[in-house]
């Protein structure tokens, strides 16, 4: 990992402040994702959870970008609705801020948690990130009593389901056509029993083994 010696990267709640730095890790990502996710709602939402990994020491200043004439207008409208509705206006991160270098989102449902998004910025990727999302992913899926995880991975994507497998997610089935953009298939891929001893023990190994290579990092799930 690029954290400087001594110091551990942190894997947090993600916060309102840190949604203009997901956008662009999204954007990055995934850039034919559309609509874009609206993480404001999303934070919002008591089944989801949402985390990010931050690199530890590095600051960085809210956005000073001048908005797309799009932006502005829309931005425009919702400033105007607000007052009319005599809402508040949000708040806009003051700074300086954590560097978010990368995050994971999760869906709960019933007894599933379903991974809806993982990435990690490009020039940090390769350095076991991915790795700690998934690991904060499956940690906080098993603290809400969850049994089994899932996740779709478009087809090609064969990096990503090396990750997933490590942690013992499975092809399951495929959804055709699944990505609107160039209509490529998904495969699904879900655990076994997350709570299990089985997998609880396989799981505290590999984080074992993770923390031998990469370092204990700090989290904070809740
Ligand atoms: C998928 C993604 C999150 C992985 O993050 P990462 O920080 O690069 O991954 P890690 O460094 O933690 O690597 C974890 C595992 O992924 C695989 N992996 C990572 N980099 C790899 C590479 N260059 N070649 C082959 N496998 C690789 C390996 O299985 C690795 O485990 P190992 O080191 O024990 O072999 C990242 O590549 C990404 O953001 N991709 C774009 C978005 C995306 O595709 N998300 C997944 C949607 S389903």
């Amino acid at each position: 990992m690029k954290a400087e010696e001594g110091a551990s990267y942190l894997l947090r709640p993600m916060t309102a402040d840190d949604i203009p730095q997901v956008v662009e890790i999204e954007l990055e990502a995934f850039p034919t994702v559309w609509p874009p996710t609206s993480f404001k709602r999303e934070l919002r939402s008591p089944l989801t959870g949402y985390l990010v990994v931050v690199a530890p020491g590095v600051k960085v200043r809210p956005s000073t970008r001048q908005p797309s004439p799009t932006a502005s207008l829309v931005r425009h409208i919702a400033r105007a609705l607000r007052s009319l509705l005599g809402r508040p206006e949000p708040q806009v991160p003051q700074g300086p801020l954590d560097l978010v270098v990368g995050y994971v989102g999760i869906w709960f449902m019933a007894d599933e948690a379903h991974i809806t998004s993982i990435a990690v910025r490009e020039t940090y990727r390769g350095e076991g990130l991915g790795e700690l999302l998934v690991i904060g992913a499956i940690e906080l899926a098993l603290r809400k009593g969850c049994r089994q995880a899932t996740l779709e991975a478009r087809v090609s994507n064969r990096l990503a389901q090396s990750l997933y497998e490590k942690y013992g997610f499975r092809r399951a089935g495929i959804r055709k056509a699944y990505y609107t953009d160039n209509l490529e298939d998904a495969v699904i891929m879900t655990t076994d029993p997350i709570d299990s001893p089985q997998y609880r023990e396989r799981f505290g190994h590999l984080v074992d083994v993770f923390h031998r290579r990469h370092g204990e990092p700090s989290m904070i799930l809740t």
